[in-house]
């Protein structure tokens, strides 16, 4: 059987670590601050937007939650973000993606001042993470690279592939594995045959967004596995792209869901939002 990489347990305790760190600013006279942004109604972000909230709550970041109406126009959005980039308590800002289709998303992304792109979303900061020198790391894919730390994965020499090449995952995700010395195979929709690509993988990563997408036909014997995705299935039930059971049965090591990536996600918007605290005040 496959260890369980048990992102709740380690993330708790990640937190612990948070809260604490959050106090050593502090008693400096910079409590950490997050303003998280969410307009419209879409259910599923507005999960996202709430344990966002209660996550800074829990390790004692000062937050500040703005919800606007579906029909906010971008230039409302805008006016606020920029408010929010001059707001000294504000040491990081995230606008909730998706945005209502009158707001374009990439405009958003830009006016975020760099220094408070807690997402690191910004072209700036995806540059810096290009050449090698993140200043703040890609919450999800970051989660995945401190958990398999914690659980001594390196990908230094492995053949790594990820499955996706959007910009909040899979990109992302491919060049700080690259970054750790792993081999990375990026895959998406036009891959002509996937299964060759899945099976030569030591690390496969899939951000699919589809149940039942990775089976156990696709894995490598001993592979780790790597399971981005928040699906519901037919029950509504929340479930991965890997079908968990039989994967594991392969796999050295995989991640479950819930309770596998997602909440390392959480983790590094809070471990993000103290580097922003100490670039913007000059700490160490
Ligand atoms: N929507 C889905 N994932 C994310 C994320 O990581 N950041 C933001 N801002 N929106 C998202």
């Amino acid at each position: 059987m496959s260890t369980i990489l048990d992102g709740k347990a380690f993330a708790a305790l990640c937190k612990e670590n948070i809260a604490a760190e959050v106090e050593r600013l502090a008693a400096l006279g910079h409590r950490p601050g997050l303003a998280v942004v969410l307009v419209g109604n879409n259910p599923a972000s507005q999960v996202y937007v709430r344990n966002k909230e209660k996550d800074c709550k829990e390790c004692g970041i000062y937050s500040a939650m703005y919800t606007l109406p579906e029909e906010t126009t971008e230039a409302q959005l805008l006016e606020l973000l920029d408010v929010l980039n001059h707001d000294n308590k504000i040491h990081g800002v995230l606008v909730q993606l998706p945005v209502p289709k009158q707001i374009d998303p990439q405009r958003v992304i830009e006016a975020i001042d760099p220094i408070k792109d807690v997402d690191c979303f910004h072209p700036m900061n995806v540059g810096y993470l290009t050449q090698g020198m993140p200043r703040f790391a890609p919450c999800t894919p970051a989660g995945i690279v401190k958990l398999m730390e914690h659980y001594g994965i390196d990908p230094a020499g492995k053949h790594c592939v990820v499955i996706g090449r959007s910009n909040i995952v899979g990109k992302p995700m491919s060049l700080l594995l690259l970054q750790k010395n792993g081999t990375v195979t990026i895959c998406h929709s036009g891959t002509a045959d996937l299964k060759a690509q899945t099976l030569q993988a030591d690390i496969l990563v899939s951000a699919v967004g589809k149940t039942g997408f990775v089976t156990a036909d696709m894995v490598k014997e001993g592979a780790v596995v790597i399971d981005v995705a928040m699906n519901r299935n037919e029950q509504g039930k929340l479930c991965g792209d890997v079908v968990y059971e039989e994967v594991a049965e392969k796999a050295a090591a995989i991640t479950p869901v819930p309770g596998g990536v997602g909440p390392m996600t959480r983790v590094m918007l809070l471990e993000n939002t103290l580097t922003a605290c100490r670039l913007q005040c000059n700490l160490d």
